[in-house]
């Protein structure tokens, strides 16, 4: 693992729980269910893209930790919500039963409720230190701004709805690509483009860094779709095959293996691209990128 990529993502592991509200006693229930699915594991590849873009662009990640936790508590209750029965209905999350499967529908459904105002929270908590300072309030505006449309109705929920509605329709690559650039896009973009709003990054930075993101999260969905069909629970952590027992409409179902690599491929080579102005200086989004071309044996046995 890259030095950066690591040093970030320990930060993330070591202060996940610190931005949580204190939970009153009698709700103890729903405290366990929220930490039981954030400390399940997980890459933390959204957090770990904030706190490198802030980095990047010139700001100390420690301070952007609320927003980079806000990021993973919303990525986390998306997560439980889209384990549910009515959702896509798995047992196996980050190598751990699902949610649900621990604590029941009701109070998973509720976890992920907790975690979802928990992020607002601990974004509100820390604009709050900053009254006094204009220049440092407008940057975690702007940050979380980003997060709360990455996430909701013209983000990542949208994109949630649209994967829904897909299921057995045989849908074009406009409407995979907009599934994709919503239910997963978004939030990878929300990650990027708050760090980069936190550290302060000039304008052509953050246009070439919102191309990259872009990019990544179309790529990181197919590969997704693509390792739900040739990877392992052991190396996902999650149950394979899962999107042909809901009869999922993505890129393998509809196009096949071979296209979806090409398309995986093709936007993690324009990912590249977008940073190649930055040259050596942007060797963690290099890494990045780098981390999700799937092996030669995953290629072979297509
Ligand atoms: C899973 O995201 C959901 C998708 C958008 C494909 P990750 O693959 O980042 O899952 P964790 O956080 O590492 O568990
Ligand atoms: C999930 O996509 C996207 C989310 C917003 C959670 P998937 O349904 O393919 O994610 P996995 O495969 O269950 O992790
Ligand atoms: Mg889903
Ligand atoms: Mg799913
Ligand atoms: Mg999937």
């Amino acid at each position: 693992m890259d030095a950066d990529f690591k040093r970030y993502k320990d930060m993330i592991d070591e202060h996940l729980l610190d931005f949580l509200p204190d939970i009153d006693h009698k709700t103890i229930t729903l405290y366990e269910s929220m930490k039981y699915s954030l400390t399940a594991g997980g890459k933390r590849i959204r957090p770990v893209l904030l706190l490198g873009a802030c980095e990047f662009c010139g700001g100390d990640p420690k301070t952007a930790l609320p927003y980079a936790c806000a990021l993973e508590y919303i990525h986390t209750y998306s997560l439980i919500h889209d384990d549910l029965p009515c959702m896509d209905d798995d047992e196996l999350r980050r190598g751990m039963k699902t949610n649900h499967i621990v604590y029941g529908a009701g109070i998973a459904t509720l976890a992920g409720d907790g975690l979802l105002s928990s992020a607002f929270e601990a974004m509100n908590m820390d604009m709050l230190m900053y009254l006094d300072d204009l220049g440092e309030l407008k940057k975690r505006i702007k940050a979380s701004y980003e997060i709360s449309k990455g996430a909701g109705v013209r983000g990542m929920v949208a994109g949630q709805v649209s994967d829904l509605e897909a299921e057995g329709e045989p849908v074009t690559v406009e409407m995979l690509d907009y599934i994709n650039i919503n239910k997963t896009g978004a939030m990878i973009k929300a990650a990027v483009k708050a760090g980069a709003d936190l550290g302060g990054g000039d304008y052509d930075t953050i246009n070439k860094l919102n191309e990259y993101a872009e990019n990544l999260g179309l790529a990181f969905q197919v590969r997704d779709d693509i390792l739900d069909i040739v990877g392992s629970v052991e190396e996902l952590g999650k149950n394979t095959g899962a999107d042909e027992a809901q009869d999922k409409s993505n890129y393998p179902s509809i196009f096949g293996l071979d296209k979806s690599y090409e398309k995986m491929e093709k936007h993690l080579d324009l990912a590249y691209q977008a940073i190649a102005p930055f040259y050596d200086n942007a060797e963690f989004f290099y890494h990045i990128l780098d981390m999700l071309e799937l092996r030669e044996r995953d290629k072979e046995r297509n």
